[in-house]
């Protein structure tokens, strides 16, 4: 059995070559790049699992906003990447990291713990997290994406238009 321990504890570059295996070292030009530009990840919600030395998969979150055409700004969470290291995937740890750092946002005093989004497969998130797209519509982001894949999970998700942005420390609220 694998355990989840705080991403700290695991070396940067062990982490980067987990996220390389799994999405392509192409990864960085994808949308939800963007929305991490300048912010470090909330140490709270990003996880490692292990079993002993052996990296196996992890989960970073990261602070986001959505910047309302209403002119509030709404802090939320963005979850991922998740990424399971390809020899061990379909044993649950995708799962058990997602579920963890949900439970964590929703227990913890974490700004926009209760609003979590992220871009993703809906098979995957909805199925099994409860992420949908029906607040989602009329967020623009900093790059290209599928709408469908644009999900969001929490009572404090905003039905709003605007956009969604890195969160950094002079815009906590
Ligand atoms: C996506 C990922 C995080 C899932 O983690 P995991 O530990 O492999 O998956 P879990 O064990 O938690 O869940 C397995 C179940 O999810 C399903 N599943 C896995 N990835 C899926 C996806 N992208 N879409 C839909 N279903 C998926 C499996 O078919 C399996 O379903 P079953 O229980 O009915 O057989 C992992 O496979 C991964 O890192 N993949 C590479 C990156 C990637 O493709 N990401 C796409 C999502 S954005």
């Amino acid at each position: 059995m694998f355990d989840l321990i705080p991403i700290a504890r695991i070396a940067p570059d062990r982490i980067e070559s987990l996220l390389d295996a799994a999405f392509g070292t192409d990864r960085h030009g994808r949308t939800a790049y963007r929305l991490r530009e300048g912010v470090t990840a909330i140490c709270d919600l990003s996880l490692a699992a292990a079993i002993g030395d052996e990296l196996l998969g992890s989960i970073q979150c990261w602070p986001v906003t959505l910047a309302a055409d209403d002119g509030t700004r709404v802090p939320m969470v963005l979850v991922g990447p998740i990424a399971v290291s390809p020899a061990h995937q379909d044993v649950g740890i995708g799962r058990a990291l997602t579920r963890a750092a949900i439970a964590r946002a929703g227990h913890g005093d974490i700004a926009g713990g209760d609003a979590l989004m992220l871009i993703g497969d809906p098979d995957y998130y909805g199925r099994f997290f409860g992420f949908t797209a029906e607040r989602t519509g009329r967020w623009r982001l900093p790059g290209p994406f599928d709408a469908h894949r644009l999900l969001a999970l929490g009572n404090g998700v905003p039905d709003k238009a605007g956009d969604v942005q890195p969160r950094v420390s002079a815009d906590a609220a």
